[in-house]
């Protein structure tokens, strides 16, 4: 087995073959004159595990292309991060269903998917192959037991996270529970946890995407008005579009922490080891 990667995740790819003690491809990248993507794959092996998150739209060719360049391989994917996945559904007419999409044309050259944290769960049988989500609660809860806080609040922005934000809670022996939103009249809403109150407490709000930051900076001001002490976040996918992290911190988070399904300066703990774990 040996594991290639997109430009995009080759740190994560690194950490996994480290864990796996296994050999990592090289692949020289280039584009021609006209902007498409090259790549040349060396030492392709039987079995490939090919690793990339898909975040903006030329990771997706770059799947595509490796996906074909070891198609004489038995090809696992692993997608950390699933772009178009929060498009799983037609909400208007005349939308294309993205994830379905997307899952399509990604499992038509692959044996088995691996995902982390997928938005919904309902995507996976898109692909059209076995493919498993894997969680990376327990690795969230060793980040948030580094934070200098003993016994932090675990909050779900929504109900959509108060599974992760239980799951956290369990690994790492502390309370959980998530936001909801209470309408005070046609234009206010006031957004509380659903049961245990945040005066005086340091709170840790989970999630599996931090896109724009809307969703975290506004369940923030709202914490602080109800007398929490202190607020951090840790999620899985930091997406950070749009200044989101700027954002974030002026609205007084004291930190904000992903994982390196995309690499970047806010990725402090690793999905390597988990993914290792699924692909032994
Ligand atoms: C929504 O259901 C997701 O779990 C995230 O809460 C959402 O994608 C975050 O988006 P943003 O950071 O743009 O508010």
């Amino acid at each position: 087995m040996k594991i290639i990667s997109t430009r995009r995740s080759q740190v994560l790819a690194g950490r996994i073959a480290g864990a796996l003690q296994c050999a990592i491809s090289d692949v020289r990248w280039t584009r021609f004159p006209d902007g498409e993507i090259y790549l040349q794959a060396h030492e392709i092996s039987d079995h490939m595990v090919i690793v990339g998150s898909l975040v903006e739209s030329d990771d997706f060719i770059e799947l595509l292309l490796l996906i074909d360049a070891c198609s004489e391989s038995e090809i696992t994917l692993v997608l950390p991060y699933m772009g178009y996945a929060r498009q799983d559904k037609q909400f208007n007419p005349g939308e294309p269903l993205s994830a379905r999409a997307i899952a399509r044309a990604l499992g038509s050259g692959v044996r088995k998917v691996t995902t982390i944290n997928l938005h919904e769960q309902t995507v996976l049988p898109y692909f059209g192959v076995p493919a498993t989500d894997i969680s990376l609660a327990k690795a969230m809860a060793e980040k948030i037991q580094s934070l200098p806080s003993s016994s932090p609040l675990i909050l779900g922005p929504d109900a959509g996270a108060a599974k992760l934000a239980q799951d956290i809670g369990h690994a790492g022996g502390w309370e959980s529970d998530h936001l909801h939103k209470i309408r005070l009249s046609g234009e206010e809403v006031r957004i509380e946890p659903k049961s245990i109150p945040v005066a005086g407490r340091e709170v840790v709000i989970v999630d599996d995407i931090i896109s724009t930051g809307g969703t975290l900076a506004t369940a923030t001001a709202m914490l602080y008005q109800q007398g929490a002490s202190a607020i951090y976040s840790v999620c899985v996918h930091g997406v950070l579009a749009t200044g989101a992290y700027t954002h974030l911190i002026s609205a007084g988070i004291k930190g904000v922490f992903s994982s390196d399904t995309i690499e970047s300066a806010c990725s402090t703990y690793s999905a390597a080891g988990i993914i290792a774990d699924v692909l032994r």
